[in-house]
């Protein structure tokens, strides 16, 4: 692992996790019984637009109950549940954070998905797994955390069967500097973003052919517009957010996201690709 996986697996090192979020689970449901996967969104979905936007891109990437599917930088297993509960797929979930992991198998077999969803610690760059072990790989807000970007849509292509479909729904750099911290670098020397343009050109490069190319940065500030209008309070349980994983300044990251969008700096980018 280079020095620089190893300070992005720092950033979402996530100390007692599962401790925490049973605490935080405690005042929806006693924790004998089952969870679902609307109940955990707005905790478990760790990308702008949370389940919204994950409910689009599978949708996009036309996922069948037999599709063997891949979700890459899983974090707690949102949208790998998300897949199973709606498609009644196999998922493996695969991340860097072990505690991100031991959390997303807690979460699954509280939501009774164990038996279609797995989640194994490991690093995008070298994945333990054949080639054309996968249909479909899901990869959402992750690959702005990968500094070898030629890499990361390689080892993607090489898990995939022939005619495969790649998923990705990432931030893309358009002017000026980024803002941080952002809820994925809290500097710059964890940050490796890309413009639309470079993205393109590494995954055409790689040996992928866009079905789908969309620019969801206006539906990404209409979201963040329409959230700080509302009151946290007024959530159905204001205890269960993305600040029980990230921690306290999670709000200052997610304020300066939405700053960096806002002001022209970051926009968004959904994709469909599939393999040659
Ligand atoms: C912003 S979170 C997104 C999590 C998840 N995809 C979601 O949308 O809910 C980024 C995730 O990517 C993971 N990640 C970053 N670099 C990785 C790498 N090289 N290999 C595997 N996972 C990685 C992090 O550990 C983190 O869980």
């Amino acid at each position: 692992m280079t020095g620089t996986t190893t300070r992005v697996r720092e950033h979402y090192s996530a100390a007692s996790l599962t401790g925490r979020i049973k605490s935080a689970l405690a005042a929806v449901t006693p924790e004998d019984q089952p969870l679902t996967v609307a109940q955990l969104a707005p905790l478990d979905q760790f990308h702008i637009r949370g389940i919204l936007a994950t409910a689009e891109l599978v949708s996009a990437a036309e996922v069948e109950p037999s599709t063997r599917v891949l979700d890459l930088g899983c974090g707690i297993g949102g949208p790998a549940r998300y897949l199973a509960a709606t498609f009644g797929c196999k998922v493996t979930g695969v991340d860097l954070s072990p505690g991100f992991i031991d959390t997303a198998t807690y979460l699954t077999a509280r939501c009774g998905l164990s038996g279609r969803v797995v989640f194994q610690v490991g690093d995008a760059l070298h994945l333990p797994f054949a080639d054309a072990a996968f249909d479909t790989v899901f990869l959402q807000h992750v690959a702005m955390n990968v500094e070898d970007r030629a890499a990361l849509y390689g080892e993607i292509r090489r898990i995939l069967t022939p005619r495969g479909r790649f998923a990705t729904y990432d931030l893309v750099l358009h002017e000026g500097d980024v803002v941080y911290p952002v809820p994925w670098a809290r500097d710059a020397s964890t940050s490796f973003l890309l413009s639309e343009r470079e993205t393109r050109t590494a995954l055409e490069k790689a040996g992928f052919n866009a079905v789908l190319w969309r620019d969801d940065t206006q539906t990404a500030l209409d979201w963040f517009k329409a959230a700080m209008a509302g009151s946290p309070a007024s959530a159905p349980n204001p205890g269960l957010n993305l600040g029980v994983v990230m921690g306290p300044d999670f709000a200052a990251m997610t304020a300066n996201l939405a700053r960096n969008l806002s002001e022209n700096r970051l926009g968004v980018l959904s994709a469909v690709l599939t393999r040659d």
